[in-house]
């Protein structure tokens, strides 16, 4: 009985705690941007040449990460889903990250090749937005990419099924183990559903924040043979 009205009470008190103030309430966080604009004129006719010069200034700048974009995909019942990878090439052909081919978003890509990128470069208060359609890399690329990774990365790569459900963290460390004792040399072969993806832009949106709010925002979209550029509101 005593366990029961506990019980009750500690349940009564988790509820009425529901909708008390957070410990710092995010209204009142607040800061200005505004340490550099952005004007047409500053605007390369290329999106591809302008990514290229904000992407040499955040790694100038010795951002953490710059190379971390958002990636966003659309489950096959409509449901956006968005995640972090890691950006390792880029050219005229598009931008390019490695993943595990049977993971959520590598089955979300197989049903809809469309996705969007999200880079955020705080310190330079700048975001830039390209969306587009995705495809795989050849496997020969994907696997020469494979063997230059460090050892540790290769051996997660291989043994991990990502995004799926695991029993504890032991599991994996042992399949690790296991991995690693069959390949002494550290010869792994590269995985078979692991492998690179490369989005090509349809869309570019270059974002500079401003005093008061009033950002710079330019889109980049196709228009035959060059790019219309366009400022929109902020
Ligand atoms: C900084 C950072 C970098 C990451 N880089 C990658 C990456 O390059 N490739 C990748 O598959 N997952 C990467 N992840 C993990 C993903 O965000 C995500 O958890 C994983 O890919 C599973 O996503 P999914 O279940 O939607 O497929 C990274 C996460 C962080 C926070």
């Amino acid at each position: 009985m005593l366990v029961l009205v506990l019980g009750l009470a500690f349940a009564n008190l988790a509820f009425s705690n529901e909708h008390k103030p957070v410990a710092r309430n995010p209204e009142d966080i607040r800061r200005e941007y505004g340490s550099a604009s952005l004007s047409r004129s500053d605007l390369e006719a290329d999106p591809l040449a302008q990514f290229g010069i904000w992407f040499d200034a955040a790694n100038a700048a010795g951002l953490v990460d710059a190379t971390a974009m958002t990636l966003a995909t659309v489950t096959e019942a409509g449901l956006p889903q968005a995640r972090i990878v890691l950006l390792k090439g880029y050219d005229d052909r598009g931008y390019v990250w490695y993943t595990d081919y049977a993971s959520d978003k590598g089955r979300e890509l197989a049903a809809n090749p469309r996705a969007s990128l999200l880079f955020y470069w705080r310190e330079l208060e700048r975001q830039v937005r390209i969306s587009g359609s995705v495809a795989k890399i050849s496997a020969e690329e994907s696997a020469a990419y494979f063997h230059s990774r460090p050892l540790d990365s290769r051996l997660s790569a291989a043994v991990s099924e990502q995004s799926r459900v695991v029993g504890d963290r032991r599991e994996l460390e042992d399949r690790v183990a296991e991995l690693n004792a069959r390949y002494p040399n550290g010869d792994i072969p590269a995985p078979a559903n692991w492998g690179g993806y490369r989005l090509s832009a349809e869309r570019y949106e270059f974002w500079q924040g401003r005093t008061g709010r009033l950002h710079d925002r330019f889109c980049y979209l196709p228009g035959g043979d060059d790019w219309v550029i366009e400022r929109l509101q902020p």
